[in-house]
């Protein structure tokens, strides 16, 4: 997460002190729900059920990650592991916890493991009206492609985005320079 930081290898739990705050960035389980799905019916109301949190939770191939601010959460991100391919399902930031470098930790934190698990390529979808989510992963290197029609409820076009080279060296350097935003020391 950053310089000062406390790692433990278990659930990829990492913590830091940051403006006199604690920031923990763990493994979501489903111990976490009952905090998590009031902040997914009020981020995207209604958004996922708690029974579709609960089999992704279970899917070897799922990773959720959680976001705490003093022990509380207040923000979550996940994707799909499958072969050589990450495909980022969701990131979700607390209205008052936004702009705060918070979903960048998240997706850099997602996409470090990806690396790590030998993923060669990210992919996601987000509603074409969604200009906050796709700078987010603009920064990350995301392209877009290509439009799902109606993705969304039936009605809202998505579009597809997508980033190659997650495993090369420049890669890497990317994800160094983002992380000075969020972490300047290192
Ligand atoms: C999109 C969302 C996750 C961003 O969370 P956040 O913690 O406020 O984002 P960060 O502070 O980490 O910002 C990271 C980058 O995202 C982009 N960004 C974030 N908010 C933005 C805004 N309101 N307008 C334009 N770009 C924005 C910027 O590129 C920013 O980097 P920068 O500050 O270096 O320019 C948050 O607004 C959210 O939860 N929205 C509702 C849920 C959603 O749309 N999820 C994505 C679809 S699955």
């Amino acid at each position: 997460m950053c310089a000062k930081s406390f790692k433990s290898t278990n659930n990829f739990a990492e913590s830091e002190i940051s403006d006199g705050m604690t920031l923990t960035i763990e493994r979501m389980t489903e111990a976490h729900l009952p905090e998590v799905m009031p902040i997914e019916r009020e981020v995207f109301a209604p958004g996922w059920s708690e029974e579709a949190f609960r089999n992704d939770l279970r899917n070897p191939a799922a990773l959720y990650l959680i976001l705490r601010v003093d022990g509380k959460i207040v923000a979550y991100a996940g994707m799909w592991l499958v072969v050589d391919e990450a495909h980022i399902t969701n990131v979700a930031v607390k209205p008052e916890y936004r702009g705060r470098n918070f979903a960048k930790r998240l997706i850099h934190r997602l996409l470090s493991i990806a690396r790590e698990r030998g993923c060669v390529k990210a992919i996601l979808e987000v509603r074409v009206s969604n200009t906050p989510a796709q700078k987010l992963y603009e920064k990350f290197g995301f392209r877009p492609v290509a439009i799902r029609p109606k993705y969304y409820d039936n009605t809202e076009d998505a579009l597809i985005m997508w980033l190659e080279g997650l495993d090369t060296p420049e890669y890497e350097a990317t994800l160094r320079a983002i992380e000075q935003e969020f972490c300047p020391a290192k």
